[in-house]
């Protein structure tokens, strides 16, 4: 053991969340302790995000931070790994002298042996090899109620805004036999709830032990039966891949939670033509009718993307009745920044100017549809799945079925127990519950 503590600072989506806990599992095995401090830290891994371009610039921006320290202990190591890293790759050596290795998120399971080799060494190839089978097995500490687990990596889609189809590359899925034994361990080591994670998690299609192509709502039920799991959640979704077997899920699997994330992007057809999403907004419509046929009581989420090139006040319009036609409970809204190498970004920009203000009215409407469904909650008495301690002290947080962030007055043996808990207050990010 080398006793080095290493910090690993994580940007971007759940599926880096979900990579940096594997990679500090790699790391632990080759003696780096994990510390949450920077400045204690004998290697910061920046596990980077390449979505929008303020993801990108931040990482640059973080990166000068260390030049004091390493310019003070050579032995001091900073690793950039994830999309950023697959995107730039020597680049980031070459506007950054500071970093020493260069891993993307499908070669981050060489890290322990990128950094033993020293020098800067950029890796970003998509090996043929698994790196799940090469990682080291989930570790037995590290209790956490509610866990990722990646299913699917990568994207075929290309939406011509977006970078994930070139920075995670091809659409696979993992075997159902893999993702089984891990859910397993994570059940083993205090999980209640997995998030089954992927770019496009309905479009799993993993080899079942069966030999046969597996779809998600297939392995979900295999899942649902692991005892000791309460509730099972799955993100991010494609319009065009929620098929039928996954609507009846909703419906029928009663650990699959009544919330699902569903991107639409935009409400005009003209838009998403040139998105690429290959959907209408009718369509988008009709799966939403499908879904709350099946599940009633369903939550549903969205992203979507203001001032793409071309967009007019019309099309704009089109969005806030698509929106209003839906009644969000939660949505996540970014005016469109245009990435190097997409296709979107070659055309005419719509003004920031006009973008910044279609965000904020759109975000007014988005907030106010949340609210709503907040306040619908109070007085309800709902089950929720207590996770960690709560803001104040006698407090625990935890997740309403919906998804709402819950804090209740309990005691801390009810971490990993899902109670009924009357709402009694709805605040703006989270709502105040007591024992029911
Ligand atoms: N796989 C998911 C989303 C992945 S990226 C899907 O297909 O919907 C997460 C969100 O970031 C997207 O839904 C989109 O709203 C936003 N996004 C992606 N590229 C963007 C860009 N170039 N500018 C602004 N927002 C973008
Ligand atoms: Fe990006 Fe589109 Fe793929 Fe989602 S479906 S990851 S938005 S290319
Ligand atoms: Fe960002 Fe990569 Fe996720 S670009 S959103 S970290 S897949």
């Amino acid at each position: 053991m080398s006793g080095k503590k290493v910090f690993i600072k994580t940007y971007g989506c759940q599926m880096n969340v979900y990579d940096s806990e594997r990679m500090a599992e790699a790391l632990a095995a080759s003696g780096y302790e994990a510390t949450g401090e920077a400045d204690d830290a004998d290697l910061v891994v920046l596990n980077t995000c390449h979505i929008r371009e303020k993801a990108t610039e931040k990482i640059y921006s973080e990166l000068g931070r260390y030049k004091k320290r390493k310019a003070e202990r050579p032995d001091f190591r900073i690793a950039v790994a994830g999309c950023v890293a697959q995107a730039e790759g020597e680049e980031i050596v070459r506007r950054q002298p500071l970093v020493d290795v260069v891993v993307g998120p499908q070669a981050y399971h060489r890290l322990p042996e990128l950094l033993r080799r020293g020098g800067v060494q950029t890796n970003t190839d998509f090996p043929v090899n698994d790196k799940f089978a090469e990682l080291p097995e989930r570790a037995a500490g590290n209790r956490s109620v509610s866990s990722f687990l990646t299913v699917q990596e990568g994207c075929d889609k290309f939406c011509t805004f977006c970078v994930v189809p070139y920075t995670r590359g091809a659409e696979t899925s993992r075997p159902v036999t893999q993702v089984e034994s891990e859910a397993l361990r994570l059940v083993g080591r205090g999980a209640r709830e997995i998030v089954l994670l992927g770019q496009n998690v309905n479009a799993y299609h993993g080899t079942g032990p069966d030999g046969e192509c597996w779809s998600l709502a297939r392995l979900i039920r295999a899942l649902a039966r692991i005892e000791g799991l309460q509730r099972i959640r799955f993100t991010t979704s494609h319009p065009r891949d929620m098929s039928a077997d996954l609507i009846e899920a909703l419906g029928s699997c009663h650990k699959l939670m009544p919330y699902l994330h569903l991107p639409a992007q935009s409400g005009s057809d003209k838009i998403l033509k040139a998105m690429n999403r290959r959907h209408t907004a009718e369509d988008y419509l009709r799966v939403i009718g499908r879904i709350r046929k099946a599940r009633p009581d369903i939550l549903i989420s969205g992203d979507f993307i203001v001032g793409f090139p071309g967009e007019t006040d019309a099309d704009f319009a089109d969005t806030l009745e698509l929106v209003r036609k839906v009644h969000y409970g939660q949505a996540y809204s970014f005016r469109y920044s245009p990435r190097p190498g997409t296709p979107a970004a070659e055309r005419p920009q719509v003004s920031p100017e006009t973008a910044a203000e279609r965000l904020d009215e759109l975000q007014s409407l988005l907030r106010s549809q949340q609210r709503e469904v907040q306040w619908r909650m109070v007085g309800r008495t709902v089950p929720v799945l207590f996770e960690k301690p709560g803001r104040r002290p006698g407090q625990l947080v935890g997740k309403s079925e919906y998804l709402h962030s819950v804090h209740c007055s309990a005691a801390d043996e009810l971490i990993g127990e899902s109670v009924p808990v009357r709402i009694i207050r709805a605040e703006p990010n989270s709502l105040l519950g007591e024992l029911a």
